[in-house]
């Protein structure tokens, strides 16, 4: 059992936080363990007061009315992930112009600028102190001479420079009142310096004048704010007690839902981004939310930001990068243009993804692309080889990832061994990946069906590492090295004449309420040994509470899909009492057959579907039990912009698993 924090000793937790080697986050397990139990309860009965699932309580609006609108958040400007080059991974808060300058200008000379790595961000390790009184944010000008602009050190020759070389610029900040390195790893480089107030270099109580400065007087386009000082400043951790920091009630806490403040969490973050619309002007920015997938963010960071980390930091270690995949693997209906799901950043280049790892940092890049994370370079471009450019350059395979219709892929295949993923891209072709998870070889099979191919016409295979084609009918036969992971962009005859599945085109679906009452953490994350805290303790357990939530070509909890016996291998499912909302672009018909998955884990209750074109009821299902074939039910949608779905239990039914198969948009 892990002991109550009031039985760990300053001295021990000044030993369990503080080895150099520890990257940022990393300390921070040992303080994750536990808040005091007295703040424990006073959090979690403001957790429940402040729940999310207003269904449940009288006088508040019901969630599952539609409301015409897409509600996922479209501000800033990430139509396709931000790709770039952040200092973190590479420098930890060893950071400097020096090496911002010379990583922007590798962008530029290695021509990846061109392909689209234009952020490149500074991380933690910038500030000096919050100047007092007037609380204007000071810079480490030792470490950034050309920010020595007088009585007011400014950013903002770095930043034209950067604009000049034809990039963007991307800045950091804190939720809390204190950064991720003061509070867990306190011997890193470059730590806020002076009083307690001039140490306070996090957004909190100045939102409005940091994101001011740093947009409207800086002119950052890019802004990653973290969480750290949301987490560990309670009034009885020992640096708080020593007097070092002010108390701060935690608002998330990493191993615990309960005991985080969902409510209160979600709204700072989304004070900043109102302070964003405000002060960015007309400039376009990118929002990036650091939240570690703790604090329910699943549920509300696509509605807030326009990216939003799923997990941890990740490590160069092959484990670590299959445990940041994997929390965002059943997720591809929860990113769309303007709010991407982000497993964090690229390390290819460093430790299993090193210049001796050719093929570990091939799947790694290659995984990233097509999930649709924001791809952004963690590593000293001056050291960057040819074979490690032809990584980060390789075209056909960042197309994958900036396609312009924005669908991360979707699970095809899984086990723990290999997987099979598909994206459908903005042409109808498809980009494939198939994984090899294990370090022995694996023959895998790839099917028409897969792709949503007709099994009797010619399929293309463009292999985007090797540039060979070949081509198939029905399946393929392959065999994978150990960590391989193939790369292909697929072309065929579609299955589906005249329209697409609704599950090839998640960037255009958002599970404005996805039905989960009572979120749980992912069991099927990679459980990595993580090098912070190592086999000590009970061992690591991911936090994103994800599981559950709505699906492409899978039934809620990750189960395929199959209504009364009979098997789907298309749909979207989703728990009852949802509400979808699903952009048209032009389509005039929807149609789907729904029902009850088998997987429900009772008879109990039913579900009611129904179709809503621009807030207007367009067709309603009967009521479906568990058992009931699925039925047939569509509408027309031509010249509707916002096509809902809503999925409604009574009492019983609220849990249900309940499936639009076959679900899709027909011209
Ligand atoms: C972590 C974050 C990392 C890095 C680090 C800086 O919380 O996940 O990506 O920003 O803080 O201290």
């Amino acid at each position: 059992m892990i002991p109550p924090r009031q039985a760990i000793t300053a001295t021990q937790e000044t030993s369990m936080t503080s080895p150099r080697t520890m990257a940022g986050a990393d300390a921070r397990a040992a303080a994750r363990i536990a808040a005091p139990r007295w703040a424990l309860v006073a959090v979690a009965l403001g957790a429940i007061l402040s729940s999310a699932h207003a269904a449940s309580l009288p006088g508040s609006p019901d969630p599952l009315v539609p409301t015409g609108r897409w509600s996922a958040n479209s501000d800033g400007s990430a139509p396709v992930p931000p790709m770039g080059w952040n200092s973190w991974n590479a420098f930890n808060s060893d950071v400097d112009e020096e090496k911002v300058l010379a990583s922007a200008q590798a962008l530029v000379d290695t021509k990846l600028a061109t392909l689209g790595y234009r952020y490149v961000n500074i991380d933690d390790g910038w500030w000096l102190k919050r100047r007092q009184p007037d609380g204007r944010m000071m810079i480490r000008t030792s470490h950034f001479p050309s920010a020595r602009t007088g009585a007011n050190p400014s950013f903002r020759p770095l930043t034209d420079r950067l604009h000049a070389m034809g990039l963007k610029a991307g800045i950091y900040s804190d939720i809390g009142r204190n950064s991720c390195g003061q509070i867990y790893t306190p011997d890193f480089k470059n730590q806020p310096e002076g009083s307690v107030a001039e140490r306070e270099v996090g957004l909190y109580g100045h939102v409005d004048e940091d994101i001011r400065l740093y947009f409207a007087e800086w002119n950052f386009d890019f802004i990653k704010v973290d969480g750290c000082g949301a987490r560990g400043l309670a009034a009885d951790a020992p640096r708080v007690r020593s007097g070092l920091y002010r108390a701060l009630p935690p608002l998330v806490d990493m191993q615990s839902l309960a005991a985080s403040d969902v409510a209160g969490i979600r709204r700072l973050y989304a004070a900043v981004g109102t302070a964003l619309r405000t002060h960015a002007g007309q400039r376009p920015y990118v929002y990036s939310l650091c939240l570690w997938g703790a604090g329910d963010v699943r549920t509300w960071g696509k509605d807030v930001g326009n990216m939003s980390r799923t997990s941890d930091d990740i490590q160069p270690s092959w484990a670590r990068m299959l445990t940041n995949l994997d929390t965002v693997t059943h997720r591809a209906l929860y990113a769309h243009p303007g709010s991407w799901n982000d497993p964090d950043m690229l390390f290819v280049g460093t430790g299993d993804f090193d210049a001796a790892h050719p093929v570990e940092a091939r799947a790694h890049f290659a995984l990233w692309a097509m999930l649709n994370a924001p791809l952004i370079i963690g590593y000293d471009l001056r050291k960057l080889t040819p074979d490690q450019l032809a990584i980060f350059g390789n075209a056909d395979i960042v197309a994958l990832n900036q396609d312009a219709a924005g669908n991360q892929a979707v699970l095809a295949y899984d086990s723990d061994d290999a997987q099979i993923f598909v994206k459908t891209l903005a042409d109808g072709s498809k980009g494939v990946a198939v994984v090899n998870r294990t370090a022995q070889p694996v023959k895998a099979v790839l099917t028409a069906a897969q792709l949503k191919m007709t099994a009797q016409g010619d399929v293309r295979l463009r292999d985007l590492w090797s540039k060979t084609e070949r081509t198939f009918r029905g399946e393929t036969a392959l065999t994978l090295a150990p960590h391989e992971t193939l790369v292909f962009r697929a072309t065929g005859t579609h299955r589906l004449a005249g329209g697409v599945y609704l599950s090839e085109q998640p960037g255009r679906v958002n599970p404005a309420v996805d039905g989960i009452a009572r979120p749980t953490p992912d069991p099927t994350i990679h459980r990595s040994i993580t090098p912070w805290t190592g086999t000590r303790g009970p061992g690591d357990h991911p936090q994103y509470g994800g599981w559950g939530g709505a699906e492409a070509d899978r039934a809620p909890y990750g189960a395929p899909i199959r209504i009364a016996g009979t098997a789907f291998d298309t749909g979207i499912g989703v728990l009852a009492n949802a509400r979808l909302e699903v952009r048209n672009q032009g389509s005039a018909r929807f149609t789907a057959r729904v029902g009850v998955n088998d997987s429900a884990p009772s008879r109990a209750g039913k579900v009611v579907f129904e179709i809503w074109g621009d807030g207007r009821l367009l067709a309603r299902s009967k009521p479906m039990a568990f058992g009931d074939a699925a039925a047939p039910i569509e509408a027309r949608v031509a010249g509707v912009g916002i096509v809902e779905l809503v999925a409604r239990g009574d009492a019983e039914g609220m849990a249900s698993p309940a499936i639009w198969a076959d679900a899709a948009l027909l011209r």
